[in-house]
């Protein structure tokens, strides 16, 4: 059966959470981009590791399902952003997104919860706590930018700092 173990809606908010989290994959690899044109390798390397662990997340909710005998259903993914005007709109943009992330999180634990379904709650726990992290990196980031102002050479140690991230598994 399609749906597995899983309720129909519950079935269809975690096939749209695949959706997202592929997207947001998409919209930091579009930031990675955006930072190698701004000649920020360090930048884009953050963001181009952001990406591989939006990648994970994805496939995490991917083999959850599977896991549950439901068959995924891979949605549409949306076209992101081309331009941002500076490193710090884009973390600033990043932030927004981890913020409307974190409510749609929410919104699966909700609906795991009416369900009863205790497995996909255990399961969404993870997601809880990752959305701490996420949206607290970009915070602190946001931070470091708006310390830099228009220094170039404050922006140059920045982008220094972040080149130093290493692509995580996302477990
Ligand atoms: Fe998959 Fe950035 O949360």
């Amino acid at each position: 059966m399609t749906t597995g173990k899983l309720s129909e809606k519950m079935y269809n908010a975690l096939n749209e959470q695949i959706r997202n989290e592929y997207f947001s994959a998409y919209l930091y690899l579009a930031m990675s981009a955006c930072c190698q044109d701004m000649n920020l390798p360090g930048t884009a390397n953050w963001f181009r590791a952001q990406y591989k662990e939006e990648l994970s997340h994805g496939d995490k909710i991917y083999d959850y399902m599977f896991a549950r005998s439901a068959r995924v259903k891979l949605l549409q993914i949306d076209q992101p952003a081309f331009e941002w005007e500076s490193p710090l709109s884009m973390f600033r943009n990043a932030l927004e997104h981890e913020k409307y992330v974190t409510g749609l999180i929410n919104n699966l634990v909700t609906i795991a919860n009416e369900d009863k379904d205790y497995a996909t709650l255990s399961f969404l726990q993870w997601f809880v706590n990752e959305q701490v992290e996420e949206e607290s990196a970009a915070e602190a980031i946001i931070a470091q930018f708006e310390m830099a102002g228009a220094s170039k050479g404050n922006l140059m140690y920045l982008d220094k700092c972040l080149g130093k991230r290493k692509a995580e598994n996302g477990d």
